[in-house]
């Protein structure tokens, strides 16, 4: 790998799971002007699911996700409840006819679920909505304390993939982060899920987290290459304390530099292509027969909040607090606090918080930033003839990169933008040229890399 200046990679950049990114939305998107969108939907247009379980048994600190920890289990079932009725809600202002071809769950952790909440909640997706027979149902698992009923459960709600949090496995991380897991309890995990057929399952690791260093970080892909996952998503820590507050319990003192960060990422992307791992966009790994790894290859990978994916449905609804969905007409994201979006499923509201309504040039904008972040290439004049503009529209972020292109992280030939695959890890930086948003207040991200 050549060297890249590392005073690069300290300027905050978004992760791009979205255009415009979540600061810039506003309350101006309410609750009836995502009622409109849903109605206007095209009939037929198929549809993803996502529903987010805000709740964990105890608080990992690196943690950046929307979750409260818990120790009984009726702010669970109450939420339970809140979740049915808010599926009734939405499904009752979509036309019925709308496939459903994916489905996940996230959190937080869904695997606080009780068996029973499991089968219920599925049930009422499938009863409410035209689920397909081959839809995708992703879920992700926090491997501590899973059990065999639990897995049982999921599976008789139609599991296709398994996401499981690994993090890093060597101890001393581990106890800075408050997230004890033994190699066994993962590796159980992994067996109990393929034993009862999952096909695919996914491991998320993360670099650059407190008192990480590369032989540290070389053990624990070493672990996650042994369990043999057929994904791999290895995300860079977003250390955001003045956001997430218990952040301030890791030392900062004890977080990788840059160019620490830089090389575990490379680490990563060196061991798992070594073991025959295709490299998917910026931190991403799949198998060569990976659905991830097909969508690359045929040019459909797509990009949403949870990372990568091949789910290539043009709309998606985020059910539960903080969900966000992401539909033709624009981004409107749920209520974040419990007792508020409560407050809004009592009172029979959709339980919109706020979003922005995409204009043509945001589509354009996001289109780019889309391929970038996918392929690592983009087709300016392609991508802006498609919209009605010229490759002029854009020139104010190819002045903007001409600079990377000095320094030979990207080339610029009759419009098309490539990044040059040592350069993966600048892609975000590179996106950041074509938002049109970006330094803005609102904005505060976590590190380029
Ligand atoms: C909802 S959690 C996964 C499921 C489960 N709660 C668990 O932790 O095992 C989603 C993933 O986001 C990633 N993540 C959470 N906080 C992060 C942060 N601050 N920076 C980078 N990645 C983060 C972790 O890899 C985590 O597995
Ligand atoms: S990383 Fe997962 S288990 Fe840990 S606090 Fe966040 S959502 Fe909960």
């Amino acid at each position: 790998m050549t060297v890249q200046p590392t005073d690069l990679f300290a300027a905050r950049v978004p992760r791009y799971t979205s255009y415009p990114t979540a600061p810039h939305f506003h309350a101006g998107i309410d609750h009836n002007i995502y009622r409109g969108w849903l109605a206007e939907m095209e009939p037929g247009l198929p549809l993803s699911l996502y529903c987010h379980i805000p709740f964990c048994d105890t608080l990992c600190w690196f943690c950046g996700c929307h979750t409260t920890v818990v120790n009984r289990y009726g702010p669970v079932s109450a939420y339970r409840d809140l979740l049915l009725k808010e599926i009734g809600l939405v499904s009752a202002a979509l036309s019925p006819d709308h496939p459903v071809t994916h489905i996940q769950w996230g959190g937080g952790s869904p695997t606080m679920l009780k068996t029973g909440d499991i089968a219920v909640l599925s049930r009422t997706l499938r009863d409410r909505f035209a689920v397909t027979k081959d839809c995708e149902f992703a879920v992700e698992i926090d491997p501590r304390g899973f059990s065999e009923s639990i897995a049982e459960a999921f599976m008789a709600a139609g599991l296709t993939r398994a996401s499981i949090g690994l993090q890093d496995s060597d101890p001393t991380v581990q106890r800075a982060i408050n997230r004890m897991q033994s190699n066994e309890e993962t590796a159980q995990a992994v067996a109990m899920l393929r034993n009862m057929g999952v096909t695919s399952i996914n491991l998320d690791l993360v670099y650059g987290l407190p008192y990480q260093n590369i032989e540290r970080f070389r053990h624990t892909v070493e672990f996650a290459l042994s369990l043999d996952p057929d994904r791999v998503a290895t995300f860079g820590y977003a250390h955001v304390p003045h956001f997430k507050k218990h952040q301030q319990l890791i030392p900062e003192s004890a977080l990788p530099g840059i160019e620490e960060r830089l090389a575990e990422a490379q680490l990563a992307r060196t061991m798992f292509e070594a073991a025959g791992y295709r490299s998917i966009g910026l931190d991403h790994f799949a198998k060569p027969g990976d659905s991830l790894s097909t969508a690359q290859r045929e040019g459909r990978l797509g990009r949403n909040f949870q990372g990568y994916t091949s789910d290539d449905a043009p709309a998606l609804i985020g059910l539960g607090a903080s969900a966000i969905s992401a539909l033709p007409q624009g981004y409107a994201q749920n209520i974040a606090g419990v007792p508020d979006y409560r407050k809004a499923i009592e009172d029979e509201r959709l339980p919109i918080a706020r979003g922005i309504a995409l204009t043509d040039e945001d589509r354009m904008r996001r289109h780019v930033i889309e391929n970038l972040m996918c392929d690592l290439r983009v087709d300016l004049d392609s991508v802006t003839a498609e919209f009605g503009h010229s490759r002029v529209a854009l020139q104010d972020a190819m002045d903007d990169l001409r600079s990377l292109e000095r320094k030979g992280a990207i080339t610029i030939e009759n419009g098309i933008i490539s990044v040059h695959d040592e350069w993966r890890s600048a892609v975000r930086l590179i996106c950041a040229s074509f938002d049109s948003y970006l330094g803005q207040p609102t904005d505060r991200h976590a590190l380029a890399i």
